[in-house]
C-alpha cells in the first residue's frame, strides 16, 4: 500500500482502494517540474484527467464509480510543465465533509431512501463527477458514469465553478459522455433513466445555453454509455445489456445481456425531434466507447470498441466484489459499423481482432469528421482494469503499433495532443500519467504520435502519485 494513501484505505481488501488505485490525500500545485529528455516547445495546452479519489471510507461496498472525482492536470507552456490536482467540489463532497463521513450508499449497495438529492438513472446514487472530463467553451465539464449534473471547472486552476445547468434550462441529467463539436462549439449529450422517458437527447450552443431537448422512445430502461456525432447527425444506442425488467420492477438492479435482441443504433438529425429517429439494427453487442463517427456518401461510419463478453460472470473466489471486478476487466475489439441512410441497412466488421484496447481517443479536431488513427489504452490480463501501454490503430489498414509502459507501470487515457501548427492526426503527441507500482511514483510521458514505439521524448517527474482513473482530455492552449 502506498504511504501517501489515507490511513483508512490501508489494508482494504477491495483492490480498487489499494496499490495504483489507492486515493491520495493532498491537493498539490507544482511548477517547473524536472524533465528527463526534452519537453517539446511546440506542445502547449492542458492534459486533464478525471478519476475516483474517495475522501471518506465507504459506507458499504466500494465500487470504482463511487469515489469522489479528482482532477489531475499537466499544463504545458513554452517547454515548461506544471502539475496540479484538485477534488471536484461537488455538493456530495461538501455535505460529506460537513458530516465527516460518507453519506451515500455505493453503486453495489441497496438504495437508501433517507438520503436525498441523489443522481443516477433512478436518482439515489452519489454524483461523484468522477468519470469524464470534456472541454466546453472556456470550461471543462466533469461528468459522472450513471448520469448526473455536470460540474463546471476552470481547466487552469481546477477550481470548481459549480453545477452546469446550461443557462438554467437543464431539467434532466447528463450521461458520462458528451460530445463537443470542434467546428461549431455545440455540446451534444443524452441522459437515461429507469422511468419514462428512458432516454433524452440534448444540444447546448457554444454560448452555454441549452437549445434543444427531446425524448427518445425506447422499449424500456437501458444502459447506454456513449454516443457519437457527425457533422449533421447524432447516434444514440439501445444495446441489449440492461437491467432485468422483472427484477427492476421489484427494485432489484441486475444487469443481463439479452443475446436474442439486436443492437440498435438511433440516428437523428442534430436538432431533430426524437420522433424522427431512425433505428439501425446490428449484431447483439455492448459498447462502452465510440472512437469516432462521420458521414460518407449515404452512410454514417462509426468506429467503436465492442466488448467480447458483455455480461461477464464473476469469479466466485472473488466473493462479493466478483461482479464489479468482472465488469471492469474490459475486453474489447475495434469494430466498424456502416449505417446506410438510404437503404436502412447496417454493415459491420472487425477492424482488428487481436488487441484488447479501450478508452479510445482521436485527434479531437476530427470529432464527427473522417479520421484514420485511434489511440487507445492497452489492457493487460489482470484481476483489475489497468492500462499497460498505448495502442495506435490505423483504422484503414487494421495495423497497430504499441508503446508499452514497462513492467509494473500503468498509465491513463492518452488523448492526442496536436503540436503547434499540426496539420495531420499523427502530427503531435500522446500524453499519459504513468504510475510505477514498484516505487509508487508517477511521471508524465510525452510520446511522439508518429513514433509511438520509440522511447518517450520527455518524462516529467511528478511530486506525487497519480492514482489510476477514468477519462482524460487535451485542451489546446
Ligand atoms: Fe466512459
Amino acid at each position: 500500500m502506498p504511504n501517501d494513501a489515507p490511513q483508512w484505505s490501508r489494508g482494504a481488501e477491495n483492490p480498487y482502494l489499494d496499490g495504483v488505485y489507492a486515493p491520495v490525500t493532498r491537493e498539490v500545485s507544482a511548477d517547473d517540474l524536472p524533465v528527463i529528455g526534452e519537453l517539446p516547445r511546440d506542445l502547449n495546452g492542458i492534459y486533464l484527467r478525471n478519476g475516483p479519489n474517495p475522501v471518506f471510507p465507504p459506507r458499504g461496498n466500494y465500487h470504482w464509480f463511487d469515489g469522489d472525482g479528482m482532477l489531475h492536470a499537466l499544463h504545458f507552456e513554452d517547454g515548461r510543465a506544471s502539475y496540479r490536482n484538485r477534488w471536484i467540489d461537488t455538493t456530495a463532497i461538501r455535505k460529506e465533509r460537513e458530516a465527516g463521513k460518507n453519506l451515500w450508499p455505493g453503486y453495489m449497495d441497496p438504495p437508501d431512501a433517507s438520503v436525498s438529492g441523489g443522481a443516477g438513472s433512478d436518482g439515489w446514487l452519489k454524483d461523484t463527477a468522477n468519470t469524464d472530463i470534456v472541454a466546453f467553451g472556456d470550461r471543462a465539464l466533469a461528468l459522472w458514469y450513471q448520469c448526473g449534473t455536470p460540474y463546471s471547472v476552470d481547466p487552469k486552476t481546477l477550481s470548481t465553478h459549480g453545477m452546469e445547468r446550461f443557462g438554467g434550462a437543464l431539467q434532466r441529467q447528463v450521461s458520462a459522455h458528451a460530445k463537443a463539436d470542434p467546428a461549431t462549439g455545440e455540446l451534444m449529450f443524452f441522459d437515461y433513466a429507469t422511468r419514462a422517458p428512458y432516454l433524452a437527447y440534448h444540444v447546448a450552443d457554444a454560448d452555454g445555453q441549452l437549445r434543444h431537448s427531446t425524448p427518445i422512445e425506447l422499449p424500456g430502461p437501458r444502459l447506454p454509455h456513449d454516443m457519437a456525432i457527425t457533422e449533421n447527425y447524432s447516434v444514440l444506442m439501445d444495446l441489449p445489456l440492461f437491467w432485468n425488467p422483472e427484477l427492476l420492477a421489484r427494485g432489484i438492479h441486475k444487469v443481463e445481456f439479452f443475446a436474442q435482441l439486436p443492437s440498435r443504433f438511433g440516428i437523428l438529425g442534430r436538432r431533430a425531434d426524437g420522433s424522427e429517429i431512425r433505428w439501425f439494427e446490428a449484431e447483439p453487442a455492448y459498447i462502452y466507447h465510440v472512437v469516432n463517427a462521420w458521414e460518407e456518401g449515404d452512410e454514417i461510419v462509426m468506429d467503436a470498441c465492442v466488448t467480447l463478453d458483455p455480461c461477464p460472470a464473476g469469479d466466485r473466489a472473488e466473493g462479493r466484489l466478483s461482479r464489479m471486478l468482472a465488469f471492469l476487466r474490459l475486453e474489447a475489439r475495434l469494430h466498424r459499423y456502416r449505417f446506410n441512410l438510404k437503404t436502412g441497412a447496417t454493415r459491420e466488421e472487425r477492424i482488428e481482432d487481436s488487441k484488447n484496447a479501450e478508452f479510445p481517443s482521436i485527434d479531437g479536431r476530427r470529432l464527427g469528421r473522417p479520421s484514420r488513427y485511434a489511440y487507445m489504452a492497452a489492457i493487460p490480463e489482470a484481476p483489475t482494469l489497468l492500462f499497460d501501454g498505448i495502442v495506435k490503430f490505423d483504422t484503414q489498414t487494421g495495423s497497430t503499433e504499441t508503446h508499452a509502459f514497462g513492467p509494473g507501470r500503468y498509465g491513463s487515457e492518452s488523448p492526442f495532443a496536436p503540436r503547434d501548427g499540426s496539420g495531420s492526426e499523427e502530427d503531435g503527441y500522446l500524453v499519459s500519467f504513468v504510475t510505477d507500482r514498484n516505487t509508487d511514483r508517477s511521471e508524465v510521458l510525452v510520446i511522439d504520435a508518429q513514433a509511438v514505439t520509440a522511447p518517450p521524448v520527455a518524462r516529467i517527474q511528478l511530486p506525487q502519485r497519480v492514482p489510476a482513473g477514468f477519462h482524460a482530455c487535451w485542451i489546446p492552449a
